[in-house]
């Protein structure tokens, strides 16, 4: 199984850029099942439901999240009836939606789990005892499992690849909005990066405007983060293939699409 995921999309720039590239991307890598990380989708903190409906419509079949989760106050009216979307699993016990999902492809299910990192994030449930759990539901139906782990630290993400190598198919970072060069198959056959990286604004800081964030940096004054509406944008990704019957993953590829880094279908 084929699984293209796209690394966190900011507001409208990151929007048009999947709009734009993820037929073409479709067109060239075949994927049978799409993942987008949609947290920042709209104007960089939070999604709504249009927004949501418009990324399945645009050909991915699940949307991850992340610490933006509850910023548009609307996810509380439609997260419970959005079947597609995963938020990290371990935050507390009776919060609104669901942390693992099961995507449906040719007859074969992929289990697909978000948790959230403890370090430099707001306080959440240690997402390593959570993960477990949610690996023993998973395997009661498949050994696909692809993981979005949306952590600050290089280490926390690095230590979640190890621990779990050999027991999920995928471990793939979100988050720092910017492309890890280490993809790899780890020893005992899970795929793992970093971090996916960002899609949306190139010239900005993080995909927000840079004026006032170097403004910050300059004087610490409080700045109000816009995204970063013109100029040029850039989409990150991550391909994998997955051995359907064993759960290992055969084959990673990092996707970078900017003017730097063209696209060839
Ligand atoms: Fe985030």
């Amino acid at each position: 199984m084929k699984i293209l995921f796209i690394g966190d999309i900011v507001g409208s720039p990151g929007r048009d850029m999947v709009q734009t590239y993820l037929p073409k991307l479709k067109q060239k890598y075949q994927p049978h099942i799409t993942i987008v990380n949609g947290e920042n989708a709209a104007s960089g903190k939070g999604i709504n439901e249009k927004i949501y409906k418009q990324l399945l419509e645009w050909g991915a079949q699940a949307v991850t999240m992340g610490n933006h989760t509850w910023d548009k106050k609307e996810i509380f009216e439609f997260i419970d009836h959005a079947p597609y979307m995963i938020r990290p699993a371990n935050f507390p016990e009776g919060t609104p939606g669901k942390g693992l999902v099961f995507i449906k492809s040719n007859g074969l299910e992929l289990a697909v789990i978000n948790i959230q990192g403890r370090t430099f994030l707001p306080p959440s449930d240690d997402p390593f005892r959570k993960v477990d759990e949610l690996i023993d539901e998973a395997r009661k139906r498949t050994n696909l499992i692809f993981v979005d782990f949306h952590a600050e630290a290089t280490s926390e993400k690095q230590a979640m690849g190890w621990y779990l190598d050999g027991r999920v198919s995928t471990v793939v970072g979100t988050h720092t909005h910017t492309q890890t060069a280490d993809e790899r198959i780890l020893p005992k056959g899970t795929g793992y990066i970093t971090d996916v990286g960002m899609t949306g604004p190139y010239d900005g800081i993080l995909g927000t405007d840079r004026e006032a964030v170097i403004k910050r940096f300059l004087t610490n004054l409080p700045v109000r983060f816009e995204v970063k509406k013109e100029g040029r944008t850039q989409l990150n990704g991550f391909l994998v293939d997955i051995d359907n019957s064993s759960g290992k993953t055969k084959k990673v590829e990092r996707i970078l699409i900017n003017e730097d880094h063209p696209f060839f279908g």
